[in-house]
């Protein structure tokens, strides 16, 4: 009886740390090869642009903030950070990355592929999160 406690116990504590230490420290997001190299088919002109930044209006906003700098109203209720889009590290990744996190979403990042399903609107998103780094 005892051991069953302590088994249950030891099981508590662990995943407590797991918890605590992925939220303390995010592991990094690794995108398949195919993805990352995956081109860019839609040309980041003004409208596609524009049509990036209402659908971030939309959806995004909330917790990536209106400038993309991780600063949304809904960070405070999140486990894990959105990252700062006008960073180097941010703005360093594929157009084929970004593609592909926006499509399938890690903890709280949403999976977008379900409510946004058309490929445009999502490289359209790709296009406008772009512009966030060009401000530096
Ligand atoms: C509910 C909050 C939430 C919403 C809404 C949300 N995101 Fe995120 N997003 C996050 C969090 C948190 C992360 C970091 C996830 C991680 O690293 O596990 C993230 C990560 C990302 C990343 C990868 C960042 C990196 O450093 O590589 C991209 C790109 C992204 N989001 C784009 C978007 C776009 C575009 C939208 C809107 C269509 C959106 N997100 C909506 C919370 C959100």
């Amino acid at each position: 009886m005892k051991k069953a406690i302590l088994c249950i116990l030891s099981a508590f504590v662990f995943i407590i740390i797991t918890e605590a230490f992925q939220t303390a420290q995010q592991q990094p997001w690794v995108v398949p090869e195919k993805n990352t190299k995956m081109a860019n088919p839609v040309k980041a002109d003004a409208k596609s642009i524009a049509a990036g930044k209402a659908l971030f209006t939309k959806n995004c906003v909330d917790c990536h903030g209106k400038k993309g700098l991780g600063d949304g109203s809904k960070v405070p209720e999140l486990k894990t950070t959105p990252a700062d889009m006008t960073s180097q590290a941010f703005q360093s990744q594929t157009d084929g990355s970004l593609f592909y996190k926006i499509a399938e979403g890690r903890k709280d990042m949403p999976k977008f592929k379900k409510d946004l399903p058309e490929d445009e609107d999502r490289w359209n998103l790709v296009n406008y999160v772009r512009s966030f780094g060009a401000k530096k």
